[in-house]
């Protein structure tokens, strides 16, 4: 019905390294193609689902396990479900990619230098946490495991969003998760 696959774009990277502005510029260009596509982002379920957890290494475990059993049931919904999580560590992305399955299970790195990041700065989280008012702060005083074979690597601080997004929107038409050029249902020649 949906004509397209379900599937988990993971989103992982510093704070600042784009990756919600990515997300929610890929799922407008889907959802304008009439595609059926979902962002689930860090800030906006750890406001509701997830408010009970904080960042040290064992809640931020069960931050991602928790985002990848939603991811999970949305890519079973048959959503092109776009996750956007700092998510620093690999075993835990591993844990994910388990729960999602591996073949329908799409890491993308949003590798841009922390120091574009710390630039950016947009929630003034870098400037609070080099203060010591943010403890384990992703890239400052906690790490950040990046992916060793993520199926896309992105440099946000040499391409611009729309580049990003062609090169996601291409990831999916080759993997067949969304048709290579058939027009989407509900539109197109009668
Ligand atoms: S994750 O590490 O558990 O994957 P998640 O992506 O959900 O993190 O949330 C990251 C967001 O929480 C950041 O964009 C930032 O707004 C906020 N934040 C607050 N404290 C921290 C911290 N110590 N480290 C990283 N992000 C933090």
């Amino acid at each position: 019905m949906l004509r397209q696959r379900g599937c988990v774009l993971w989103f992982t990277g510093l704070s600042g390294s784009g990756k919600s502005t990515l997300a929610v510029a890929l799922e407008a260009a889907l959802l304008g193609a009439g595609h059926a596509a979902y962002v689930l982002d860090g800030d906006n379920l750890r406001h509701g689902l997830n408010s009970d957890l904080g960042f040290a290494p064992a809640d931020r475990r069960e931050n991602i396990r928790r985002a990848g059993e939603v991811a999970a049931l949305f890519a079973d919904a048959g959503l092109l479900t776009l996750a956007a999580f700092i998510s620093p560590y690999r075993a835990d992305r591993d844990a994910a990619r388990a729960t999602v399955g591996a073949e329908r299970f799409l890491e993308v790195f949003l590798d841009a230098p922390i120091g574009v990041c710390e630039q950016r700065d947009p929630k003034q989280l870098y400037r609070r946490a080099r203060a010591g008012e943010i403890e384990e702060f992703t890239g400052v005083s906690a790490p950040y495991e990046p992916p060793e074979t993520p199926a896309l690597s992105l440099d946000t601080s040499v391409l611009d969003t729309n580049a990003c997004v062609e090169s996601l929107v291409t990831l999916l038409r080759q993997r067949g998760f969304v048709p290579e050029s058939a027009p989407p249902a509900g539109r197109g020649a009668a």
